[in-house]
């Protein structure tokens, strides 16, 4: 495939298979030294670039993992590494890293470079929650963090908020936190775009050896870049519902190929399931999260895909397409069988739908992973209740990691409606929960770990939705 890209000031154009992983592409074939490679998986950010994505006449700048971002994801867009930011002297971001003593054996270092870069340039409103985010998924082995947390706060107090882009890059420009070349950017992806051979070219040639790819984070994990696959269609190239967020007949849409970023910082989103914003932030972590799309997450079938559990407790459905033709599915029926889909040959998932709920529903979702950040869970759980005078009108609960596919919990749902949220109730429900799960013992835990867990799951959606009516203490 070709791909046309800047690569921080240069223009390239070049054939490359479009699974190959970028960093592979920098260090092998770039001469781009500065991307290190620490885990391979998306866990450690030693490979963290800043991807620039023209949309809507501007340039929208996100940190990335390359080792799990495929090539063909670059095409008509802007990749900056270290030795694109700095001119003949360190930047900002780079001396305040020295001068903190942030820096030992400096493998991190490139990393947590282009993270903290990238914050500034995303446009993300400026607090110390937030550029803490966006470093969420840098390890550092040396320095034990307190360095990095003081470079951060010194870098925030340097810098004023501009919402407008062309501002901030401008003022970021001032600062010295990025070179001048990035005021011809612009114009220049703009050029580039009517270069690049779009996914047109291939619309008609379908066929069963073509893949459709969302973020591609998981599969160049699983893979390794090798698919087999006659065609790679990167679905976020694709047009119409399949990249948007909206609202349509009381339901809200979410199209396959929007990342979980933009799930969490959906202003609709946001109005229509309250907490998003803290949900997605557990899943992995800013510079996968920046990539990783629904459309992958659920039709990766992981039992404990955190996507496809939230969205199975908000009674989803998934529209399907195939030729033109469209279905509708249950997104509860669309999980068959361990990694067995309800998914024909050839057939995409075009978007989800949920019904656009009222302020009087109350949502939830827990995860308990090893690690806060950058883990799979080793449980997970999401509900919905819509709950009147302590009754409960309407509950939908599901699970993750207690059976072969993302779980909803049919018998316990039922068995909770329609009752009022007591202690004794919530004991039954339990005891009805552990008669829909089968997990079993792996490297997560054991089986009688998880039931346990799913167990303090559930009830800590009820003792957080309902502090007033239930108590921790009663449920010990
Ligand atoms: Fe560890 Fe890419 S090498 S995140
Ligand atoms: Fe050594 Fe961060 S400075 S891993």
């Amino acid at each position: 495939m070709e791909i046309n890209f800047i690569l921080n000031n240069e223009d390239k154009c070049i054939e490359v298979d479009p699974m190959f992983p970028v960093l592979r592409l920098l260090r092998e074939t770039m001469g781009i030294s500065s991307v290190k490679t620490g885990c391979g998986e998306g866990e450690c950010g030693a490979c963290t670039v800043i991807l620039g994505t023209p949309e809507n006449g501007i340039i929208r700048y996100k940190n990335v993992a390359t080792c799990i971002m495929p090539a063909g994801k670059l095409n008509g867009k802007h990749l900056v590494t270290v030795e694109g930011i700095n001119g003949d002297k360190l930047s900002p971001v780079q001396k305040t890293l020295v001068d903190e003593g942030a820096v030992q054996c400096g493998f991190c270092t490139p990393g947590f470079v282009m993270s903290l870069t990238g914050f500034f340039l995303g446009g993300e409103k400026l607090s110390y929650k937030n550029i803490l985010n966006a470093i969420d998924g840098n390890i550092c082995r040396c320095t034990g963090y307190f360095p990095i947390k003081r470079t951060a706060k010194k870098l925030l107090e340097s810098v004023s908020e501009y919402p407008d882009t062309e501002e901030r890059i401008k003022k970021l420009v001032e600062l010295s936190f990025i070179p001048r070349y990035f005021l011809t950017i612009r114009d220049r992806l703009v050029e580039l775009k009517e270069k690049i051979l779009t996914d047109k070219s291939i619309k008609n040639e379908i066929n069963e050896k073509m893949i459709f790819v969302g973020g591609g984070t998981d599969l160049l994990v699983e893979k390794s870049g090798r698919t087999g696959a006659d065609y790679t269609r990167f679905i976020s190239n694709m047009a119409g519902n399949i990249n948007l967020i909206s609202k349509k007949d009381e339901f809200i849409r979410i199209g396959a190929g929007v990342s979980v970023t933009d799930i969490k910082d959906s202003e609709v989103i946001r109005e229509h399931i309250p907490g998003i914003e803290n949900f997605m932030e557990q899943v992995s972590s800013g510079i996968i999260r920046n990539m990783a799309t629904l459309g992958g997450n659920i039709v990766n079938a992981s039992p404990i895909g955190d996507l496809s559990v939230l969205f199975l407790a908000l009674d989803s459905s998934l529209v399907l397409s195939k030729d033109g033709v469209t279905r509708e599915i249950k997104l509860k029926d669309f999980f068959r069988g361990y990694k067995v889909l309800d998914l024909k040959d050839g057939e995409l998932i075009e978007f989800l739908k949920f019904p656009s709920y009222d302020n009087n529903v109350y949502i939830n979702f827990e995860k308990v992973s090893k690690r806060n950040y950058l883990d799979i869970a080793a449980c997970n759980s999401a509900i919905l209740i819509r709950n009147e005078n302590r009754k409960i009108k309407k509950c939908m609960i599901s699970a993750g990691g207690v059976s072969p596919v993302p779980l909803y919990l049919q018998k316990s749902s039922e068995f909770i409606t329609g009752k009022e949220i007591t202690i004794e109730n919530l004991k039954e429900l339990s005891k009805i929960t552990l008669t829909e799960i089968s997990p079993i013992s792996d490297v997560r835990g054991s089986a009688e770990y998880k039931k346990e867990l799913l167990n303090r799951l559930i009830l800590s959606h009820f003792i957080l939705l309902f502090p007033d009516l239930v108590n921790e203490g009663d449920l010990i």
